[in-house]
Order: structure tokens, then sequence, then C-alpha cells
């Protein structure tokens, strides 16, 4: 295959993954993906930007068919689908020198047991000439690894940015077509990697405001022609209020829970809420729809029954992973039903500890099925939620 041109000099040698349905044992990947890998051809020197997965080295070495000399591989981020073909292309290329952040050279030699000579660090705003061509280095910690960085390719006007603005797709148009189908995939991405890291994603924004950016070119998805439709999308995501939602993951034994949530869900609807259910009575079928949720959700409700005086086991996969997405909901509580003693509750805030900035409501906790009084006290917080939304003006 022939290296794929985005701009003279600069070229797509990436590796397209149509068949991959789960990232990390853990994330679906409904739509594929793909590890995006660069080539730039300077007057005088030659460098490579990222590699691709191990299991997909081929790929990249067919579009190195006939490329006889590497002088630089800019690693950008150490997690494997990048860096997993480091070694075997430093096999082919022993002359290139790994040009990456100082955090990340110790990551690499502790992942891929490559020498420690092998690699050369940059500082931040650092530059490196290819001759015509200049990359410059911009550290990007924790978008979404500590060692993080970007590169931009001055002349040229591309933004190098690893998994940040990425999407989880496959496809071989190679730049993005449809926005719509992206911005949903870019969406997805955003709420089960870079979440979590929402605080330092807006310093990053602001590092790269200034620069004229001409195409960014994430390590997944897609590249963008228009990059201020990503843009745009990232600094909702990451600044905007969240909107007048709530997201109700529950589980229910014998029904009890059930009915709460149904009457919690109709007394929202009658104010105006938006409700997204996830009933986890088969486990988190797709953790990618219930992070999506979780982007625009202003209050969390956990419904749970008690299970051996705890949380039902679902409800607590849940709760683990609204806690470890670090969402920013403004309220949670708890809802659900025991038989004949329960610390639910309290199992469940401790397990909600990295939300700590969100009012966690009056729980409402019911022994067996709801009577009448327990269906008003949750109309009750039903109009306590709408009432808090609106104050607010979450639209
Ligand atoms: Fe696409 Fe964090 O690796």
């Amino acid at each position: 295959m022939k290296p794929i041109e985005i701009k003279p000099g600069v070229y797509f040698v990436g590796a397209i993954d149509w068949d991959r349905r789960l990232f990390d044992d853990l994330v679906p990947l409904p739509d594929g993906t793909s590890y995006n890998a660069f080539l730039v051809k300077g007057s005088e020197k030659t460098a490579l930007i990222d590699t691709v997965d191990f299991h997909m080295a081929d790929v990249l070495f067919d579009y190195l068919e006939g490329v006889d000399h590497i002088d630089y591989i800019i690693a950008h981020h150490g997690e494997q689908d990048h860096s997993g073909t480091l070694p075997r292309i430093l096999e082919k290329y022993p002359e290139a020198k790994v040009y990456l952040s100082p955090k990340a050279k110790g990551i690499f030699m502790d992942l891929l047991h490559l020498p420690e000579e092998t690699f050369v660090t940059v500082q931040d705003r650092e530059t490196l000439s290819l001759g015509d061509k200049t990359i410059e280095f911009i550290h990007a910690p924790w978008v979404h690894w500590p060692e993080t960085m970007f590169t931009y390719l001055q002349e040229d006007k591309i933004l190098f940015t690893a998994d940040c603005f990425g999407s989880h797709i496959a496809t071989n148009e190679l730049f993005v077509k449809d926005e719509g189908i992206v911005h949903e995939a870019a969406k997805r991405y955003f709420a089960e990697i870079m979440m979590p890291f929402s605080g330092v994603i807006k310093r990053n924004m602001k590092k790269i405001e200034d620069l004229e950016i001409d195409i960014i070119a994430p390590d997944h998805g897609p590249l963008y022609k228009h990059p201020e439709f990503i843009l745009e999308a990232y600094r909702h995501w990451v600044y905007d209020d969240p909107k007048n939602e709530v997201v109700i993951p529950y589980v229910s034994m014998h029904g009890s829970t059930k009915v709460m949530v149904d009457h919690l869900t109709a007394a929202l609807t009658e104010r105006g809420v938006t409700v997204r259910l996830f009933n986890l009575s088969e486990g988190i079928i797709d953790i990618g729809k219930l992070a999506m949720a979780l982007v625009d959700a202003a209050t969390i409700v956990i419904g749970t029954p008690t299970v051996l005086t705890g949380p039902h086991p679902n409800a607590a996969h849940g709760a683990f992973i609204v806690n470890a997405l670090r969402p920013k909901v403004k309220y949670l509580t708890v809802i659900g039903s025991y038989g004949w003693g329960t610390k639910a509750v309290d199992v469940l805030k401790g397990m909600l500890s990295n939300l700590g900035k969100a009012e966690f409501l009056d729980p409402i906790i019911v022994k067996g099925l709801p009577r009448a009084d327990d269906l008003k006290t949750i109309e009750a917080l039903a109009e306590t939620i709408a009432k808090n939304h609106e104050a607010q003006s979450f639209a």
C-alpha cells in the first residue's frame, strides 16, 4: 500500500481495525477503530509519528515499504495501541531515535523493554527541524496518561493530538465527511476516555488556542479538516453546564426498586426533566452509552435492592464506573428497597467519593414493597431535582 498523502510530504501510514469490538477488555467498539500513524518527509530528515497496535504491525510495514531510512520517531503516548510496534520499527530502522516527553521515557522502558539510549526527551515547546519542516512538541499531560504530548507541524499547520479529539471509528474516509456520525463517536470516546481528565483538557486546550490549525490529526478515527468542529464539541463537553437530565442506573430483584424507579421517572417526566434509564440487571451492556449520558447529566440516582446488606453488585459496578468517569454532575442520591437490613446507601456513598463536589440528596430506602407514603416521598425527590435544575438554569 502506498502512504496516503495528507499534505505534501505528510502521509497517513496507520492501520484501520474494522474487526475490533472491545478496547481494554472493557469499552465496546461498535464501529471498530483505527491506530493512526504518520510519516513526515522533510527536505533533510524523515520522522515517523506514532506506530500502531502490535497485531496490525504488518499494515504499517506495508506502508513503509520503500522507506529506507527514518531519523526520528515521535512517540506521543505510551499505551500499546500506539507504541506496540515500536520495537519492530527500531529493528528495521536502528538508526532512528525516539523523541518523547521526560515522563514517557520510563513508561516506554517499562512497557517495551527498550534500552535507555533509544530515547531523546523533549521539553514543552521545544522544536525539531526536518529541514523545510519543523516539529514543535507540546506537552499535554494527562490526556489521558501523564506522559502524553501533542506535536504541531508548523509549516503545514497540522496538530497531531495523540488520543485527544479521537473517535473509535473504522473508516477509509481519511477526513471527517459526516460530522453527525463522528460527533456521536467522538462524544462516546470523550466520555469513556477523556471525561475523567476534563480539568487538564481545559488547560491543554488553552495551550493550543493560539495555534493556526489546518488539520487536527488524532491517533484514532478520521482527521479533521474543519478543526473548529471538534474543538467546539470539546468546549461544550468540558465547559458547559450539565443539562436538565437525570441518569438512573438501577437493578431490581423482586420488583420493589423497579416500582420506585418507574414512579420517579414518571414524576420527573411530569416536571419536564429528561430521564435516561439504564437497567443493569444483565450488567452494563454498553459502558459507552452510560458514559455519554453522564456527559450531560445534572443528577444521578442509583436504584438498588439490598443484597447481603450491601447494594446489588450490578448497581455497585454502575457506581464504580460513574465514580471513575468523574462526570460534572451536580446532584446524586440512591433509592431502593431491602428485606431485613441494609447498608446499601453507605456503601454506595463511599464508592462515589470522586463526586464529592456534588450534593448528596436525601436517599429513599424502603423496607419491602413501597407504600403510598413512599411514593409521595419519591414525588418530593422529583420536585427537589426539578427545582434544583431550574434554579441553576440547566436546560
Ligand atoms: Fe489510544 Fe491511550 O491509547
